[in-house]
Formats: C-alpha cells, structure tokens, sequence
C-alpha cells in the first residue's frame, strides 16, 4: 500500500494502543511483520508543552520504521504547532485520533467528539497538512456518534479534501465503545467512496479474520488491536497465509516463552525495572491466555514484585505446558474473560494528561 512516498508492503497494521503499544511491543510486532506500528496517542497540547511523559510516549528508534505517531486535539493552531515539532523526529506518518470514546477526552472535545463537528476536523487536518513538511497526516475515524447517526461518508470526504492520504476506520460508532460486533460492510462502502487508501479496523482476532475483512471490503490493509494482544505472532501467521495460502498455526510454547522474555528486556531497557514489572505481568498474561494452564499462571503471577521471579515463572510454565501437565480452559471462557477484562486498562487513568 503506498501512502505518499512510502511503501507499505505488509497489509496487518499494529493499531495504536495506549499502554500497549510502546517501544517494546512495536519492536517485537515488526520482527513478526507487522506492515507500521503506532505511537498511542499522545495529546498536541502535551507536544509543545515539551511534557516529558508525552515526549516519551511519542519517542522512537530509527530500527521502528515505517512508523506513525498519533496525536489528540481540537485547536488548529496548537496541532500545527505539535505536528512542526514531530516533523523533526520523522516519523512516516502523523495521524489525529478522532475515534477515542474516553469520557474525559470526549468531554474536552477531543478524539470521537471531533466526529459531530466534520467542519472542524477539516479545519484540523488542514493545519496538519500545511505544517507537516510532505508527512502524510492521516486520520483514525470511527462510524458515528452512535447506530442513529452514521456520518462516516462525511468525515471521509471532509478528511480527503483537506488532505489527509490516508483513512484508517474502526468500523463501530463511538456509543459502541469496544462492545458490540463491527458492521465492516460500512468499510467497503467508504472504500468505494474513497479517493485515498482505506485500512479497516475492528475485531480482527485471527489471520483469517484479517483476510476475511480484506476480501469483503477490497480495504487496501487492515489493522488489529486487541487480537494482537500478546500476539505478534499474527502478523507472521497472516503474511504467510497472504503468501503461501496457509496459515501455520498457533506457535509452539516455547516460542512464546522467548518471544515474551525478549518483549520483557526490550521493555526494562525502555522503561527500567520499577515500571516495568506491571506491563511484564500484564504482557505474560496475554501471551500466556490460549494455552493450558492460564488460570494457574494468573494466581501465580500477580503476587510477583520483580523481573527476575516473573522471568522464572514464565520459564517454569512454559515447561508445564511443554510436559503437557495442565488443565485446558474452555476458549469460549477465556474470550470472554479477556475481552472484558483487557478494557479495565483502557480506564481513564491511563490516558495520559491532556496538557
Ligand atoms: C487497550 C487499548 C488502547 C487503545 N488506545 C488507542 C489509542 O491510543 N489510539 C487509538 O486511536 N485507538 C486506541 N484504541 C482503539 C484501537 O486502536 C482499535 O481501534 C480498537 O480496539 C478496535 O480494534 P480491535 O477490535 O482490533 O480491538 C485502543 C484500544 C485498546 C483495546
């Protein structure tokens, strides 16, 4: 997929995540051939604010590329402004998230709240467009406000006229939070609407499900979230599937294990120890989840307090699993526990302060 100069050749995009997709698990999704990895998003007003946190949240290395990083605001002037600064880091592309349903970034009409006023969002991509230097801008849409008032061929167009290069649309409305399933017949319709490159998004979990969503939408890539959770195996497995017409299947344990411990060290280098042990807890679980033994592995892991015992029981279970000496958890049961519990995360607390 081309978007301006750059060429993307792999069609699985890692989407931003906050508190997910840091350095440390875009790195590890791109050594599995993820097509770009994202930033979460970070706040315009926090950019020229030189806010330490948020000039962390943004940073990246040059091994990252192609990356986009993406940004949260409402004023023309202050976007502009944190879109000139970002320009010198060079990333390959800026996008501004207008499809975040946090009430404390909706409520400071931000992200999905920019979805009610098209006429604004133009007047912000535009201030994008004209200060980023030639860095494509995009934009991540959802549908609508809710069912009742689907706008998404509006803020399409308004996006393409001020010169966004590229779309990427979560297919739910912002009332439909995380919830309920995606309508991806709305993709195909913007995709037949579009003048620019469409990436759909919205409840891919397998690399069957990635493909399922290229054939019925003709999006020219597609984007996955929670499904990547603990999984950058799914970027490998759906390039093959592209490729060769199979998929190889979920990786073997002890794949995970040296997978997850890379993740870990990646991790303590960015972040040092101290704040990395929750995010290595939390990343154990999710790469842990579809093997047996989850619910032994969850009693255990909470009650560790430093890298070196999460580190030992990641090898110890890993071991079990190999010995085959686990209890299998139905996956309809897992789903469900993961669905709901992965989006306590999403809580405001963890979006980082809007200044
Ligand atoms: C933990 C979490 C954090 C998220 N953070 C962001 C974010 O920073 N920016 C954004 O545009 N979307 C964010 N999203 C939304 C995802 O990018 C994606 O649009 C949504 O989860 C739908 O994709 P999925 O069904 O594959 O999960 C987040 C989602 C989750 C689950």
């Amino acid at each position: 997929m081309k978007i301006g100069n750059l060429d993307i050749e792999n069609k699985l995009f890692l989407a931003p995540m906050a508190e997910v997709t840091d350095s440390s698990f875009r790195k590890i999704a791109k050594e599995f051939g993820a097509g770009i990895t994202f930033t979460q998003m970070v706040s315009a007003q926090g950019v020229i604010n030189n806010n330490f946190e948020t000039l962390r949240l943004l940073s990246f290395s040059r091994d990252e590329k192609p990356i986009g990083v993406q940004i949260l605001g409402n004023e023309p002037d202050v976007l502009g402004d944190a879109v000139k600064e970002i320009v010198k880091l060079k990333p390959d592309l800026i996008d501004l998230n207008c499809g975040c349903p946090v009430d404390k970034v909706v409520t400071n009409n931000m992200g999905s709240a920019l979805l009610d006023d098209p006429k604004t969002m133009g007047k912000l991509i535009r201030k994008m467009v004209d200060s980023s230097g030639g860095v494509p801008i995009s934009v991540k849409l959802r549908l609508g406000k809710d069912k009742g008032n689907i706008n998404i061929f509006e803020t399409a167009r308004v996006a393409e006229e001020n010169g966004a290069s590229v779309l990427f649309v979560h297919a739910r409305t912002r009332a439909d939070k995380y919830e309920s399933d995606p309508d991806w017949h709305w993709l195909k319709k913007v995709k037949e609407n579009a003048g620019i490159p469409v990436v759909g998004n919205g409840s891919i979990f397998t690399p069957q499900d990635a493909k399922e969503m290229i054939d019925l939408t003709g999006c020219d890539s597609v984007m996955v979230a929670r499904g990547a959770l603990g999984n950058p195996f799914i970027f490998d497995r759906f390039n093959k599937l592209i490729s060769t017409g199979s998929d190889p299947g979920q990786s073997n344990a002890d794949i995970i294990r040296d997978t997850l411990l890379k993740q870990i060290s990646y991790m303590e280098r960015e972040f040092g120890e101290p704040n990395s042990i929750d995010k290595a807890k939390k990343n154990s679980i999710w790469y842990f989840r579809f093997y047996p033994g989850i619910d032994q592995f969850l009693e255990k892991v909470f009650s560790l307090n430093n890298l070196f015992s999460i580190r030992s029981l990641i090898e110890e279970h890993t071991q079990n699993i190999l010995n085959g000496n686990l209890k299998v958890t139905e996956l309809s049961e897992i789903n469900i526990k993961f669905k709901k519990k992965v989006l306590f995360w999403l809580a405001d607390e963890s979006v980082e302060s809007l200044g």
